[in-house]
């Protein structure tokens, strides 16, 4: 190796104190419910999916849904190890370094689920078929947008987006006519319910303290998440280039139609505009406002 490499690498910061006393029960909470409920994506029985009647064009309109929520899912997994990361190092009680560990181990289930509901239909996607999408992606998570936070300011953002995403999941949820599907919409469901908990708690207890240009920088981080990547085909088609849109809304049409648990691509965005009503009126209290997203906003005029 070259010196010059060894001079990058960072130092171990001190392990100690390890902190024991528990300071957030409620968190403690949270986490010996996720032991409780733990769950398998290998215990769902996807044979309902193999052995459906399904044109070939439907199979593969549901799998590249499903691969695109797989990757989704996955996208969580990178966000949580760096907040994993830094929990360690600023000495965060048990608790929270636990749930972020659970959390991370609960995305990664979702994503293996998600595969498996992909595989059942058809076959898995590795990565994304178009370009546009293949450069949306990796945007999903930023970490230079988290680093401007603070850690428990970042955790709470976040957490605003796992409840839009829950909304569109729980319409997906019902859309769903196969029991393998509705089972792991249900248990992801599930999951998320917990995520969200966790983020309320963490709101509670910090947002009162935000400076007056932390708490505008929030609402911004959450507008510009939502409309830059979001909007691109993750949790609607609104923003995607004319052509790209037209064949993966025409996609998901048809995966919504044969009840694979999608949405119509009309359905998402009215679906997105009242969750995000509900999240506007819920940082509210905390003197948190989210700036216009004219594709969500302005959509809700026209209807
Ligand atoms: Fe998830
Ligand atoms: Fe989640």
């Amino acid at each position: 190796m070259q010196p010059s490499l060894l001079e990058e690498l960072t130092p171990v910061p001190n392990p100690y104190p390890i902190r024991s006393e528990t300071e957030y029960p409620e968190v403690a909470h949270l986490c010996r419910q996720a032991r409780e409920l733990a769950w398998s994506p290998a215990d769902i029985d996807f044979s309902d999916l193999r052995d459906a009647d399904l044109p070939p064009e439907v199979r593969e309109a549901g799998a590249e849904w499903w691969s695109l929520r797989a990757w989704m899912e996955h996208g969580a997994i990178p966000y949580g190890t760096e907040r994993l990361r830094e929990a360690v190092f600023a000495h965060q009680p048990m608790e929270i370094k636990q749930h972020i560990v659970n959390f991370i181990a609960e995305e990664l289930r979702h994503h293996e689920a998600s595969v498996m509901v992909a595989q059942g239909l058809g076959a898995y996607q590795d990565e994304p078929r178009a370009d546009y999408f293949k450069a949306v992606i990796p945007r999903f998570h930023d970490e230079r947008d988290e680093k401007q936070m603070s850690f428990f300011a970042g955790l709470a953002v976040n957490t605003l987006f796992e409840q839009l995403s829950g909304e569109l999941l729980q319409a997906r949820y019902e859309n769903a006519r196969f029991s393998s599907i509705r089972k792991a919409c249900q248990l992801i469901l599930r999951d998320e319910a917990r995520h969200i908990q966790f983020g309320r708690i963490i709101m509670r207890r910090f947002f009162s303290e935000l400076s007056s240009d932390d708490r505008r920088m929030l609402g911004d981080k959450v507008a510009k998440k939502l409309r830059g990547s979001l909007l691109n085909g993750v949790y609607a088609v609104v923003n995607l280039p004319d052509e790209e849109r037209e064949r993966a809304g025409r996609n998901r049409t048809l995966a919504a139609e044969h009840g694979l648990g999608a949405t119509h691509p009309d359905e998402e965005i009215a679906i997105i505009r009242r969750a995000l009503e509900q999240i506007r009126a819920d940082v509210a209290p905390y003197d948190v406002e989210i700036p216009e997203v004219p594709e969500v906003d302005r959509a809700a005029t026209a209807h």
